[in-house]
């Protein structure tokens, strides 16, 4: 997820007005700062050529890089602020990327899945590279094709017609925009399975990522749809498919104000980042397998070989990112057959742990900082362990001090409590888990094809629970004064309860604990009076062996000792309606995968709760986003 924003003005304009073209696009990408902050960079084109600076870290390290080495005045430039995912976050693989001897600036939001291939097709023509991203190579794509394949062309819409061949070889998700020196006065966009806004101006136009990009000058927005070309000058606004037929966009008027409007319309960023999790999901997922079904996690830089040997694993992690390790260790377990124990990293290295050559040391951390888990994975490297680190954050210290990694592709979580971040680790340890399997010969590679087609459908599962969230709010809203509340899953589902008694904890302030439904009679049931609510996450009737009856004896229980029985279930599952006094469906997918969809009404109740206490659900009170001491 990154931050992107497109401009062109014209002259009368600017004497108007005094826009440069600089300035919309640096204002745009300080709005659009919270989509990225691992690099920012700009480019303008102006007499002729393309100038363009561009800085690892924030945009203030950009803003002080023009202030050394400013950049000429122009009314067309496009801006870039960079959240990494193939490459670190160096200068290098900043955007814009240039191609076509310096002439072609291009900029990407997305993951272009066949890179590899067309960087190979590339480097046979002669082109080289720079960086390690797949920018490069979209841009690379594009300069040849502009410069050769439609050499001759001198019409107006050359960059058009070049971004319309460059996005049919293109696989994946993407948003592009390019500039080009020999067509001043364009910028030229393009858009599949990855957000893109025009801004319709008076003798300017504008792209944005979102409305942010460009909310201080107007109010005028066009939607694109899925795979189509955006041409924008001064005064005009054409779009196109992928093919060069004429399409249409949908124009609406954006009442947020710039604030909210980073938000996405959202009232905090932990709600805009709960209703990103369908996309979070997607991200994770995309380009980590083939259309038979085949795992193809070529980033993991680890011998086969050494993860064949593995006899053990052990998950590291903290908090939210802990509860995911516990997901996966069910999921490990099933697929892989490989011991697998879960530990708080801050435990780990204090108790003398049996690690050796054959382990694998699994870390899981959004931050990718928290020194916690760095200390448990450098002892566990120490020890001669092998290590993969599941992290959000390219480039950050436990990926770099580990001996691999697969990135979670959520985006920046701004939030201090995590959401989408969570969802994404619990889909990328599915992942690992499943290409461990495939690797060791443990599972069908039908199966595999089966779990991965169940773990396309969640994306749509969790936008309707998005949709249908109306009573569960309004049950949050009336409970906003409640002293304590009390979680209880089985299985996967007893990390999703010690998550949503989290996030209650956390966000709302409230005394929450999460229990092991089993666990109930061995102690916990004794806090169980006339109206303490209870959330039970029950599993599903389809599952293994009489798990879902004796959940169901539970929520019969504690609502025999006065409970109010708050019941999130899967849809179809009658069964419960009778002791429930509110239930909560979910969308049907496999036992294993429950956690991506019961997890969603928890996250929202509990940020529901909080907003409707008055509290700051973004910045909670004595937490930091990351914990960078032990
Ligand atoms: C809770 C939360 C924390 C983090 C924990 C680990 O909402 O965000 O519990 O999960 O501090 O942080 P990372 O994942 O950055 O290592």
């Amino acid at each position: 997820m990154c931050g992107i924003v497109g401009y062109v003005g014209n002259s009368s304009r600017r004497a108007d007005a005094g826009h440069s073209a600089l300035d919309v696009v640096l204002e745009g990408l300080r709005r659009l700062e919270y989509r990225g902050y691992d690099s920012a960079g700009v480019a303008v084109v102006a007499h002729g050529t393309i100038a363009s600076r561009k800085k690892s870290g924030k945009l203030s390290n950009l803003l002080n890089e023009l202030e050394d080495n400013p950049l000429p005045d122009s009314l067309t430039g496009i801006g870039h602020t960079r959240w990494a995912t193939h490459g670190g976050p160096t200068d290098q693989n900043a955007h814009p990327h240039l191609a076509d001897g310096g002439r072609l600036a291009m900029i990407h939001n997305g993951i272009i899945e066949n890179f590899a291939e067309l960087k190979q097709e590339l480097i046979a023509k002669g082109v080289t590279f720079e960086s390690e991203t797949d920018t490069e190579v979209a841009a690379a794509l594009l300069g040849d094709i502009f410069r050769n394949q439609l050499n001759g062309d001198s019409s107006n819409g050359k960059l058009t017609k070049a971004m319309q061949l460059a996005c049919q070889r293109l696989e994946g998700a993407f948003t592009l925009l390019a500039v080009h020196a020999e067509r001043p006065d364009v910028v030229v966009a393009a858009r599949r399975n990855s957000p893109l806004v025009v801004g319709l101006g008076e003798g300017e136009n504008f792209l944005g990522s979102d409305v942010s990009g460009f909310i201080d000058h107007t109010r005028r927005a066009v939607e694109l749809g899925q795979d189509q070309i955006v041409t924008i000058t001064a005064d005009t606004v054409e779009i196109t498919d992928f093919f060069g037929a004429p399409a249409q966009g949908k124009e609406y008027h954006v009442d947020w104000d710039p604030a909210s409007a980073e938000k996405g319309g959202f009232s905090s960023f932990m709600e805009k980042e709960i209703h990103d999790q369908p996309d979070a999901v997607t991200q994770t997922l995309l380009g980590r397998s083939d259309i038979n079904g085949k795992l193809t996690l070529s980033e993991l830089r680890i011998d086969p070989e050494l993860l064949k040997q593995v006899n053990k694993i052990i998950v590291l992690a903290c908090g939210t990112a802990a509860y995911a390790g516990m997901v996966a260790k069910y999921a490990i377990e099933n697929w892989c057959r490989i011991p697998t124990e879960v530990e708080l990293a801050h435990e780990f290295r204090y108790r003398d742990p049996i690690v050796d050559a054959n382990t694998l040391v699994v870390s899981i951390s959004q931050s990718g900082e928290t020194m916690d888990t760095l200390m448990a994975v450098r002892y566990a490297r120490e020890q001669g362990a092998k290590t993969i680190s599941i992290c959000n954050t390219n480039g950050s210290t436990i990926p770099r001090e580990s001996d691999a990694v697969l990135y979670t592709h959520a985006g920046p979580e701004i939030a201090v409590a995590s959401t989408k971040a969570f969802l994404a680790q619990i889909t990328a340890a599915y992942l690992l888990g499943l290409y461990l399997a495939q690797l060791r010969g443990n599972i069908f590679s039908g199966q595999i094809k089966d779990v991965l087609a169940d773990l396309g459908k969640i994306p749509a599962h969790i936008q309707k629970i998005l949709d249908n969230a109306g009573p569960l709010r309004e049950l949050a809203r009336s409970m906003k004064d409640e002293k304590s509340v009390l979680f209880l899953g089985r299985h996967v589902g007893y990390p999703v309860a010690l998550e949503g008694a989290l996030k209650l904890k956390e966000i709302a302030y409230i005394h929450a604990e999460g229990f092991a439904a089993g666990e109930l009679k061995h102690g916990p049931i004794a806090l169980i009076e006339e109206g303490q609510p209870v959330f039970v996450v029950v599993p599903s009737p389809r599952g293994r062996d009489s798990l879902h009856a004796k959940v169901v004896s539970n929520i019969q229980e504690i609502r025999a000792r006065g409970a109010r029985t708050l019941v999130i279930a899967e849809e179809g599952d009658e069964a419960v309606r009778a002791y429930a006094e509110h239930v909560f469906y979910v969308p049907q997918t496999p036992t294993l995968l429950m956690p991506l969809l019961t997890t969603v009404p928890l996250q929202i109740f509990a940020a529901e709760l909080a907003k409707a206490k008055g509290y700051d659900v973004d910045q909670p009170r004595n937490l930091a986003k990351s914990v960078t001491v032990e």
